[in-house]
């Protein structure tokens, strides 16, 4: 079954063909970086209009890649929500009136399970049951991934997302955005050990998290180091944080698994891209004989191809959605 998959929840205009969940044909990704860098984040209404322009292309452009024409492929998946409302709308509406145009199913999906689903593309012996670490910009979860489409959220931020706090950070230090990568790559050069950031902890559910104070103290260091005329050692800093952020992003999936008895781990979203989380949750799991599992960064990032996989096995349980789809910017994991 080959599925024409569209992704517009944030600044990406992606659509890609992928058969059974797992193969992927094709795989395009419009980014809108260079436009929003502008501005220093994503400016919603910019990204509405620049979805509108490049949604038709990317579309085209995946059925190209793929060598399909859309009458060739199966049915139309789309991600409905969470995201941006404007910029979720432009992919829907484009969509529907493809589904529509084309005579084909149209499956409305979940951008969070799209980005687990990733998973299944990179390693085809993946199967659930396992646990796994949602990090992006928008979103820190730890889910329990019980079946294809069954989710149960062990844990979630209460504030900041990982790629949030990554974002805030990299502009205060003056790195700009998109800040993790950038992050990642000035990290390299300095000493993740130089400033001892804090690492929340929740007395009422271990398994939640907060960035909000690290991200503040590392504004305070900057502050005070102001304060004293010193100048902070950028590489550092930015060392610093990554390390407090990746700590707490190990030891909680981890304490999940061991609470819950979970030995295959897996990990998504575009901060599981980070070499750093790779190395270090890699290690964890290695000691304690886990296996884990985590997508190629270009599947990590917002893509359409795992929205595609999502959408298969939707399409598997009978979830197909009619013409009045519509965006749902607040929609949570396991709603419809
Ligand atoms: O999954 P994604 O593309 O979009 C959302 O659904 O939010 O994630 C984007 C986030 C941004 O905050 C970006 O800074 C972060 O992922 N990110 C990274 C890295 N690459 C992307 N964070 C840390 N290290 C990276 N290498
Ligand atoms: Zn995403």
């Amino acid at each position: 079954m080959k599925i024409l998959a569209i992704e517009s929840s944030c600044d990406e205009t992606a659509a890609a063909v992928v058969e059974d969940g797992r193969k992927v044909h094709s795989n395009i990704i419009s980014s809108q970086i260079a436009i929003h860098t502008l501005y220093g984040g994503v400016v919603p209404e910019i990204a509405s209009r620049a979805h509108i322009e490049k949604v038709i292309q990317v579309a085209d452009a995946a059925l190209e890649e793929a060598k399909v024409s859309l009458q060739e492929i199966d049915a139309i998946g789309v991600t409905y929500g969470p995201g941006l409302v404007g910029a979720l709308l432009v992919g829907v509406s484009a969509a529907k009136a493809m589904a529509y145009a084309a005579g084909k199913p149209l499956i409305g999906v979940h951008h969070i399970e799209g980005h687990i689903s990733a998973n299944y593309i990179q390693a085809p012996d993946l199967e659930p049951p396992f646990l796994c670490l949602v990090v992006s910009g928008g979103h820190t979860n730890l889910v329990i991934v019980k079946d294809y489409g069954e989710y149960e959220v062990l844990g979630s931020t209460r504030d900041d997302a990982a790629g949030e706090a990554f974002d805030k950070v990299a502009r205060a230090i003056g790195l700009g955005y998109p800040g993790g990568p950038k992050i990642q790559r000035v990290s390299e050069q300095g000493d993740k050990n130089a400033i001892d950031f804090p690492r929340a902890k929740l007395s009422d559910n271990p398994f939640d998290f907060s960035f909000s104070g690290v991200k503040s103290s590392v504004l305070n260091y900057l502050n005070s180091c102001e304060m004293k005329g010193e100048k902070y050692v950028q590489a550092d800093v930015a060392a610093s944080f990554q390390e407090a952020v990746v700590d707490v992003l190990v030891s909680h999936t981890i304490a999940g698994a061991k609470k819950l008895g979970y030995t295959k781990l897996a990990m998504a979203g575009g901060v599981a891209s980070n070499k750093a989380l790779r190395e270090a949750m890699s290690d964890a799991c290695k000691k304690r004989g886990y296996k884990l599992y985590y997508p190629d960064p270009i599947l990590c990032t917002d893509n359409a191809a795992m929205i595609g996989a999502a959408a298969y096995y939707d399409y598997k349980r009978g979830l197909i959605s009619d013409l009045h789809l519509n965006a749902v910017p607040n929609l949570k994991l396991g709603e419809r």
